[in-house]
């Protein structure tokens, strides 16, 4: 099977896991590990902030961003389709107590007359005050779209113009700063936290970091053992993070290029594929245009070898990854269009 599901679907690398079973370990809990202290450091430098905390996953980042930047009874301002939105069962009303705006992007972004208009209040004490402002870079569900560096900076001032504490999901960073060929420190030093997962594109069994001020990174390592994510000899995963963050960074461009070549290729097969939406290593193709609803058009495709996914009604997603050759490039090219009998269509 092909797996362009997600790049989730990575699975660690024979040198990813000798340098896994090299790493030297100790009592994370107790801040004793030296594998994931030296993590925390290279990934505070990496997202320019003093500090960063190792977690098990992106989720429990983002989550802990909201705890700590977060009133409770305030608003979380957010993408309408963005992760926390979406895909965390509500979590910010459930940890944190925050009621959520989500507001319409466009490709996954917000403009700062959004954000003023989101946080309007008729100026009584009964009005939600607007209190953290969330935004995804990539983002996921607008098909690993990328913010360029201005439009984010503008919105960051913005929210903080208005009193609003800033939190970036950036689970896919790297895939943003290496395609806008923007350092992921400019990207997300002018944020309060910033998140980047390392079990995504870079390639990492779990794991994830979050950076920001050593003052808020005291509260998340406090939330963090109060989501139960403080561990042992988290070493040996942390290993495979310092691993990812040499070797599986400037690599993304090879993903990056492979999407391209899929879309492109699709596309002149007769696929619907939006070629301007592929800007990291995502490619949507609608299958509504086809005339084919999605569970029938990831059967079809199943049953010639390959998996795909769905992110929104009548469209499917394929994500190159590490996993993901040029072979494979390849052999996607020829037969999706076929499973899906594009080439009536073309
Ligand atoms: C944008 C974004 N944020 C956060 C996450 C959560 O990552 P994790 O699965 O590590 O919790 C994901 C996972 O797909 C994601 O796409």
């Amino acid at each position: 099977m092909i797996d362009l599901r997600s790049d989730t679907q990575t699975k660690p690398s024979q040198a990813m896991r000798q340098a896994m079973a090299n790493a030297e370990v100790g009592d994370e809990q107790e801040r004793e590990d030296p594998t994931v202290l030296e993590l925390e450091r290279r990934g505070a430098e990496l997202l320019g902030h003093e500090e960063a905390v190792y977690l098990p996953t992106a989720t429990m980042g983002n989550q802990i961003a909201l705890a700590i930047l977060g009133e409770r009874g305030g608003e979380l301002i957010v993408e309408e389709r963005a992760h926390i939105m979406v895909a965390e069962l509500g979590g910010a009303a459930f940890h944190s107590g925050l009621q959520t705006h989500g507001i319409l992007g466009y490709r996954g972004r917000l403009t700062p007359a959004q954000i003023r208009e989101a946080s309007w209040t008729e100026g009584g004490f009964w009005g939600p005050r607007a209190c953290v402002l969330a935004i995804e870079n990539t983002h996921n569900t607008a098909g690993g779209t990328v913010w360029p560096l201005d439009e984010l900076q503008a919105v960051v001032t913005t929210a903080r113009e208005l009193g609003m504490r800033v939190h970036l999901d950036g689970a896919r960073l790297a895939n943003a700063a290496v395609a806008s060929g923007v350092p992921a420190s400019e990207i997300a030093g002018s944020f309060d936290t910033a998140t980047l997962c390392l079990s995504k594109g870079l390639g990492c069994p779990l794991g994830a970091l979050i950076a920001g001020s050593r003052e808020l990174m005291y509260l998340a390592r406090m939330e963090k053992h109060r989501f139960g994510g403080a561990m042992r000899q988290a070493g040996i995963v942390a290993a495979a993070g310092l691993y990812a963050l040499d070797h599986n960074v400037e690599r993304l461009a090879d993903d990056h290029a492979r999407a391209r070549r899929l879309a492109e290729g699709w596309a002149a097969a007769g696929l619907a594929v939006d070629l301007e939406l592929v800007e990291t290593n995502f490619v949507q193709v609608n299958v509504a245009a086809l005339g084919l609803e999605v569970d029938d058009a990831l059967e079809r495709i199943r049953a010639h070898g390959l998996l795909l996914s769905v992110t929104k009604p009548g469209t499917l997603r394929a994500v190159t990854h590490l996993d993901i050759s040029d072979d494979d490039v390849e052999r996607a090219l020829e037969l999706v269009p076929q499973a899906l009998g594009a080439h009536v269509h073309a």
